[in-house]
């Protein structure tokens, strides 16, 4: 099975097509750049594939699951790291993680905070407020965030 296998991928906003009739596989274990002019539509074409949005046009399985019919489970599996910093400055990193460990239902919670510490090489920080951390610290308590589940 292919981690992603999509077919014809079209999505317009208004009368502009930004993505136009993409297919693309990518077998498990596969590590792929996906490069473009800015505006191209990658962004676009990723979100589809997360299930955050849905194509005009086009089918296709992430993990397994069906882009159309299966976004739930796909945003269950899926780890999005974003660019921007997208988490509560004003709480610490371990508050984010429970909180992220929350949103994902996973049980026991303190059990997956722990060990995404443990493993990201966070715990010595744990009580550490996020909006205090250096980018590159940021960048790793947002990797934690998206492997954790
Ligand atoms: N929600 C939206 N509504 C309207 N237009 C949008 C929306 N999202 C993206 N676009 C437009 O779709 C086109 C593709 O944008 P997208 O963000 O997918 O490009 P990108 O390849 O990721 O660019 P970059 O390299 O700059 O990140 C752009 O012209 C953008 O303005
Ligand atoms: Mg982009």
């Amino acid at each position: 099975m292919n981690a992603i296998d999509v077919r014809g991928l079209v999505k317009r906003f208004g009368d502009k097509t930004v993505v136009d009739h993409v297919t693309m596989s990518v077998a498990e274990g596969e590590i792929v750049g996906f490069l473009g002019p800015n505006g191209s539509g990658k962004t676009t074409t990723i979100r589809i594939m997360c299930g955050l949005l849905t194509p005009d046009e086009g089918e296709g399985t992430v993990l397994g699951f069906n882009i159309r019919t299966d976004s739930l489970r796909i945003k269950r599996e899926v780890g999005y790291m974003t660019q921007k910093f997208s988490f509560y400055e004003d709480l610490t990193i371990g508050e984010n993680l429970e909180f992220v460990a929350r949103l994902y239902r996973l049980r026991p919670v303190e059990e997956y905070v722990a060990r995404t510490l443990e493993e990201l090489g966070l715990a010595t920080r744990r009580n550490q407020l996020a909006g205090t951390l250096s980018g590159g610290w940021k960048q790793r308590l947002a990797l934690a965030a998206c492997i954790m589940h």
